[in-house]
């Protein structure tokens, strides 16, 4: 497995970190949401790899190297599948495709992976050597997959300053899949640097309206605020708020016509997202005193 020379490096955690921490729950990270974001996910990837490799072979001053970067890349201890190994998984039935099928150079792809848990990162790179061992077997193949994935230790927001001079051209995905509170600053910057690049955000609705509302966390703004501030002009979404922490995979994009999914296929600006939004939003209490007002208009 080729490491990126960054991957020696400790980055630290923010101070903001350990407010976040406080935040959130300690403990429990499984929940019934996990298995069907894992589901969820490799569709929207293999979607995803398929719409870029028909835009890559049509324009040739496209960037041909697909990027994936996944912040928050260590696996779940108790899963077989993670975010991670779903692409590469996706990416190698891709590139098998693209060579017999379509008898065409396979796409070049880069994947950096980051964690800041030394124990997930080793977990995961077993799982990757594992993955190269059993599915690829030619050994130019598993040269390139050795040669075009990073894995980094670290925090991801000072790790992924370091990838904000890349080609303005590339396409891929960035992925955020936190345990709490998404990091929008990070996420905002990327998007404004990176308009052919989309954002898939696992996103944990209920913590962000805890964090708004507490004077111990750093948070100020509503779910909402936070996207009228991404430079992203559409968003397709989930079309379910997920387990009482309302879990909401949402996909960024500046592409007005990305295709809508067997599981995220809700186009912002519809009625359907904004009653996602409303409840993604309000807290329950401001959603009972609005249903009081709605029924008071009636008297
Ligand atoms: C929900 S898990 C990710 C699960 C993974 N995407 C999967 O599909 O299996 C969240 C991960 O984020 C990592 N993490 C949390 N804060 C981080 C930070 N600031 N920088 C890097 N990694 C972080 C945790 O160590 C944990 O492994």
């Amino acid at each position: 497995m080729t490491k990126n020379k960054t991957t020696q490096q400790w980055y630290g955690l923010f101070p903001e970190e350990k407010l976040n921490a406080v935040c959130f729950p300690a403990g429990k990270h499984i929940s019934s949401a996990t298995p069907i974001k894992q589901e969820v996910f490799k569709d929207i990837t293999n979607t995803h790899i398929n719409i870029v490799y028909n835009i890559v072979n049509k324009y040739e001053w496209t960037n041909r190297i697909y990027h994936y970067f996944d912040l928050n890349a260590g696996p779940e201890p108790e899963l077989d599948v993670c975010s991670a190994l779903s692409f590469l998984e996706n990416i190698k039935e891709s590139r098998k495709k693209q060579r017999y099928r379509y008898k065409s150079q396979p796409m070049e792809f880069k994947a950096v992976l980051i964690d800041k848990d030394d124990n997930r990162l080793k977990d995961l790179s077993n799982r990757i050597d594992k993955f190269l061992e059993i599915k690829v077997k030619d050994p130019k193949e598993k040269k390139v997959f050795n040669d075009s994935i990073d894995i980094i230790r670290g925090n991801n927001e000072k790790i992924l300053k370091d990838y904000m001079a890349l080609s303005r051209n590339m396409y891929g995905i960035l992925y955020h899949d936190p345990f709490g509170e998404p990091s929008f600053d990070i996420l905002k910057e990327f998007a404004k640097h990176y308009p052919r690049m989309d954002i898939v955000l696992n996103c944990n609705c209920g913590t962000i309206k805890r964090t708004k509302n507490s004077a111990t966390c750093k948070n100020s703004k509503t779910l909402k605020e936070h996207i009228d501030e991404m430079s992203k002009d559409h968003i397709v979404c989930s079309n379910k708020l997920r387990t009482c922490w309302q879990w909401l995979m949402m996909i960024f994009t500046n592409w007005d016509k990305y295709p809508r999914g067997r599981y995220v296929n809700v186009i912002s600006g519809t009625s359907e997202w904004d009653n996602i939004m409303f409840k993604a939003v309000h807290t329950n209490e401001e959603i009972r005193k609005w249903n009081i007002g709605q029924l008071n208009l009636f008297k």
